[in-house]
């Protein structure tokens, strides 16, 4: 009796290491209405299955707050389970040995992730130089290079979308002398950054940066200096502001507000030829003792990748599944035109990696960037001046 009782004991007081079920931390930077939505979803997917998430959102558009509290945490040897990583920063945090290839590899290899994605997006979400293991999972593909516009506005001054940059600064005059704000704009270095790519890589040539960057600054409110990105599509939701270039999140803002493509708001990607400025959002799993975690990240990984999933995570988020096999049917235009274009760019050399969403270069680089993109907008730095920088802080990092 009294050994039974000493066991019941030992037993009680021993730390657990049982499994209890699965569990994960999320650090995330999805908190606007839309995002807020759209990872719902995965959200309340887990939860069906019996995880529990604890959630670790970062406040701030673009996640270069969240990028932040990511680095410190793993630096300070504490990474979260999961969180949501860009491109090439994949490959950084595996040289760092943080990274746990072999949680979700075996689960990427049961349910033929290969033959479901594009190779190239495959290939970046593998480790070990993008040809080992799978390390992190994609959940959709967004496009950058959009105008969101509100289209009573448009429709009350006779204005249809620009496709020519000239008709789009004509428009934005149009606007201006009718008293709207033409350009609704968040003044935060990543938005600058987002704008500044579409325009780049739709002008090209000396005069991109007078022509069309400066001249967009031109038509901002003094209040954009700041402000989210959100709020920012919310002045073109309530028809404060004519239009905004931002990527295809800015639908879930419209979703969110219960407003239809061509009824309430038009998009059309801003100016190229044939471009196609693409931004992947994946999780990543780092390594952990936990079994429960382990299993956690198993079981994300596995939802994620679900075609489900995929279908109902990006209606809400505004991009389009990272999955090849998903239907397109229940989408709406701008997402099938998404989905159109982004094969169109692929066949001719179109499909460009996003620099200001960290699909073409890491944060470091990224961030050195945007310091001068954001300093040119914002201030009279010459465009001569601005076009030196941006050479000297490439070389820099070189
Ligand atoms: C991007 C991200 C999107 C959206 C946006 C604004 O970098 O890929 O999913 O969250 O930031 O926060």
């Amino acid at each position: 009796m009294k050994k039974i009782l000493i066991a019941l004991i030992v037993f009680a007081l021993a730390p657990s290491t049982s499994f209890a079920g699965p569990k994960i931390e999320v650090l995330h930077w999805w908190t606007s209405g839309g995002e807020a939505a759209a990872l719902k979803v995965l959200k309340d997917d887990f939860a069906a299955n019996g995880g529990e998430w604890l959630d670790m959102p970062v406040t701030g558009g673009g996640g270069d707050a969240a990028n932040v509290t990511l680095k410190a945490r793993i630096v300070a040897g504490d990474p979260p389970s999961a969180s949501q990583i860009k491109g090439p920063t994949i490959q950084e945090y595996d040289q760092e040995g943080v990274v746990a290839p072999y949680n979700i590899d075996a689960i990427a290899q049961a349910e033929g992730w290969d033959s479901l994605l594009d190779p190239m997006i495959a290939a970046v979400h593998k480790c070990q130089n993008n040809s080992g293991p799978y390390c992190a999972a994609p959940v959709n593909i967004h496009r950058i290079d959009w105008m969101w516009a509100n289209k009573e506005v448009f429709d009350n001054n006779n204005l249809s979308m620009p496709t020519t940059w000239d008709e789009l600064n004509a428009a934005a005059d149009t606007l201006k002398a009718a008293g709207i704000i033409p350009f609704a704009h968040g003044g935060q270095p990543w938005q600058d950054a987002t704008v500044f790519e579409a325009v780049a890589m739709g002008v090209g040539g000396n005069n991109y940066y007078k022509n069309c960057f400066v001249k967009l600054q031109g038509y901002t409110d003094p209040g954009s200096p700041g402000r989210d990105w959100n709020v920012a599509t919310g002045m073109v939701i309530e028809g404060k502001a004519g239009f905004q270039i931002m990527g295809d999140w800015a639908k879930g803002e419209f979703t969110a507000a219960g407003k239809s493509p061509g009824w309430d708001y038009m998009c059309v990607p801003t100016p190229s030829n044939n471009g196609y400025l693409y931004n992947v959002d994946s999780f990543i799993f780092y390594k952990t003792d936990d079994p429960d975690k382990v299993a956690g990240q198993k079981l994300l990984a596995k939802l994620m990748m679900g075609k489900n999933f995929q279908k109902v995570f990006n209606l809400y988020k505004g991009s389009i599944p990272a999955r090849l096999d998903v239907p397109m049917d229940e989408f709406d235009d701008c997402a099938k035109a998404s989905n159109a274009d982004i094969k169109t760019a692929g066949a001719s050399g179109g499909l460009v990696p996003s620099f200001a969403h960290g699909m073409a270069q890491g944060n470091t680089i990224k961030s050195a960037l945007q310091d001068v993109i954001t300093e040119h907008f914002n201030s009279d730095m010459s465009s001569v001046d601005a076009a030196n920088a941006l050479a000297d802080t490439v070389l820099a990092n070189m």
